[in-house]
């Protein structure tokens, strides 16, 4: 796999599955373009050491998105592929319907699906100029099974999963557009989650929780490919599996 003259935007990306699919792109040969939030410092580091270029912006911002693509297409002249990692939760009982304000749908919705949309929606001009253009969504098995640390959450991760299918459909054969959705991945998110660790060590076929770079492995493989489109490829080690008995 050769990523070499490939300008690379991965989004949530001071950390966590961001950091280790931006390190793995760039080991492969790609210019890395490094996004955060808050994380500024970390961002930072990871771009110099991978030696790519730094873009602070909430993906909820949509001048913030539009600002940082324009800087990315300036810096690297030009952008093959996009991946839509940055995301947001709390963790909330299913069962505590009083607990999910307004405040916590709007977060939510608003940094996983809309901040998505801002991102697909400013980089497609750019992508649609490159050889085998691309998107890669990082959503989650909570899209589509009764899991995940809220409501919120999994019903943001399931419009990820139908926004990866409708833009594929739409976009082709210009723009491929494919999703990751892990399973339980060992990530600053999830450090004390560790029932949910245990209940995976038990049931899962693979017998442990994913590490970024099993996910990281998941999109350089969907980017590299120039055929694969509206694919959710989910890697949770056969966890879900192992749920229907
Ligand atoms: N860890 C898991 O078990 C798991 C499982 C399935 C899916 N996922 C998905 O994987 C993605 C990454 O999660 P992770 O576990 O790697 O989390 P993480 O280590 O906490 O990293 C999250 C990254 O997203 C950035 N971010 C958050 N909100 C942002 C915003 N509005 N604009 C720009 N950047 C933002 C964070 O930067 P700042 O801190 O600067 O905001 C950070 O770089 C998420 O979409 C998550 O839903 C994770």
């Amino acid at each position: 796999m050769d990523f070499s003259g490939k300008v690379v935007l991965v989004t949530g990306a001071s950390s966590g599955i961001g950091k280790a699919t931006a390190e793995r792109f760039a080991a492969l040969g790609a210019t890395v373009a490094v996004n955060s939030r808050s994380s500024v410092e970390e961002g930072r580091a990871v771009a110099e050491r991978i030696g790519g270029s730094y873009h602070q912006a909430d993906i909820a911002d949509e001048g913030a998105v539009l600002r940082m693509i324009d800087a990315v297409v300036a810096t690297h002249g030009g952008l093959d592929v996009l991946i839509n990692n940055a995301g947001t939760t709390t963790v909330i009982p299913h069962a505590d319907l009083a607990a999910v304000t307004d405040e916590v749908w709007n977060r939510i919705l608003g940094v996983n699906i809309i901040g998505t949309w801002y991102a697909t929606r400013g980089a497609v001009p750019h992508l649609r100029g490159s050889e085998n253009g691309s998107i890669v969504n990082i959503t989650s098995i909570a899209g589509s099974n009764a899991v995940g640390s809220c409501i919120p959450y999994s019903v943001s991760k399931a419009g990820l999963d139908q926004m990866t299918i409708l833009l594929a459909n739409a976009l082709g054969p210009d723009v491929r557009v494919n999703a990751v959705a892990p399973g339980l991945v060992r990530t600053p998110w999830t450090e004390d989650w560790d029932e949910v660790r245990a209940a995976v060590e038990r049931a899962a076929p693979m017998g442990r929780e994913a590490m970024p770079e099993d996910v990281a492995e998941a999109c350089t493989y969907l980017a590299d490919s120039t055929f694969i489109t509206g694919e959710v490829l989910t890697v949770d080690g056969g966890h879900m599996l192992s749920r229907a008995f």
